[in-house]
């Protein structure tokens, strides 16, 4: 069978995590992590290439995300580690600013995506470069999977071509690494865009029922389905798509009995706060469990920086050697 091929999973500390993030991402990551020999870590420089101000929240939202993981089901036999615990990063990305264009990055989808939501031409340098401090954090690992979603892929096609760049000037160091697909679309949030906590359309992973109840009430439904026992039509429903992800088994019965007028919307929304309440039970147990015992999630992040950094002096060698510098 030979050795497990590497994966490289990150995400931005954006405290405890939303369905959304559940559905787009994590889920994907914990069923791949049989298969695969895993790295994942916490990108808080990147949380500040948008924000610089961003820094003050970065521990707290660190934790919270973490515990999420690890609660969720991330192993930490696997390393679990912070971006910016690892200096190394930093170096690369600097060696790898010299090898690609800034028009190339000014091309990066992605980016212009960006520009256009935030309604500015004045991003910041580090801005520019965010592709370039992705590609440091994979190829510091020598990663060759790296499971995002669509928006980032055209960051692991800069990666590739760095490290084409990077093995044709100096010497072959980096493998390309290959792209992973989640395969869930975005969980639409309760207003029907993207679920995002600047959206304000979300619902944590770690929320009660009774929370989860009060914001589920807020979904926009069937415009059209006024009364009880009005018919509605669930495809248009915010609160259908959650019933999909969370509460598949009664699908086809709340299909019919929204379609007939059966079934009304607060209690349709009640189940639904039920079913994701109870999905995520489990979760909240143990996230309670690291709650009351800190220094827990302390040791794993610790352990997991020890890990990753040997793994990071080592490329860096051999990224020194491949230069003939440092
Ligand atoms: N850009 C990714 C995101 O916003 C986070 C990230 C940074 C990342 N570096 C990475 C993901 C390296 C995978 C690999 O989701």
């Amino acid at each position: 069978m030979g050795v497990k091929q590497r994966i490289l999973s990150g995400m931005r500390p954006s405290g405890k995590l939303h369905l959304g993030n559940y559905a787009g991402a994590l889920e994907n990551w914990i069923s791949l992590q049989d298969k695969y020999e895993n790295f994942f870590f916490v990108a808080d420089w990147h949380a500040l290439t948008t924000n610089p101000s961003a820094a003050f929240e970065v521990r707290k939202n660190t934790r919270d995300m973490v515990i999420d993981w690890l609660s969720a089901g991330i192993k930490p036999e696997n390393p679990i580690f912070i971006q910016s615990e690892i200096k190394e990063h930093a170096e690369l990305h600097l060696l790898f600013s010299m090898l690609i264009t800034s028009a190339r990055l000014e091309r990066n989808p992605t980016l212009k995506e960006q520009i256009r939501d935030l309604d500015t031409e004045n991003i910041s340098y580090g801005h520019l470069g965010y592709p370039v401090l992705q590609a440091a954090d994979i190829l510091i690992y020598k990663a060759n999977v790296v499971p995002v979603g669509e928006d980032q892929a055209p960051h692991v096609e800069i990666t590739r071509e760095i490290a084409r760049k990077f093995n044709s000037t100096y010497s072959n160091v980096f493998p390309e690494p290959a792209t992973k697909l989640t395969k869930f679309a975005r969980l639409p949030g309760l207003d029907g865009r993207k679920m995002g906590k600047s959206n304000n359309n979300y619902i944590l992973m770690a929320d009660k029922e009774a929370d989860i109840f009060a914001k589920v009430r807020t979904a926009i439904t069937d415009p059209q389905k006024v009364r009880r026992h009005d018919p509605g039509n669930p495809e248009i429903c915010n609160v259908y798509w959650l019933h999909k992800k969370f509460n598949s088994k009664e699908i086809p019965q709340i299909t019919r009995d929204c379609k007939s007028g059966a079934l009304g919307c607060v209690d349709c929304k009640k189940n639904c706060a039920g079913k994701i309440a109870k999905y995520f039970e489990p979760l909240r147990q143990h996230r309670a469990e690291y709650e009351r015992s800190p220094d827990l999630v302390e040791d794993i992040l610790r352990d997991g920086i020890s890990r990753a950094r040997k793994v990071a002096k080592q490329t860096m060698d051999e990224v020194h050697l491949a230069m003939h510098m440092g």
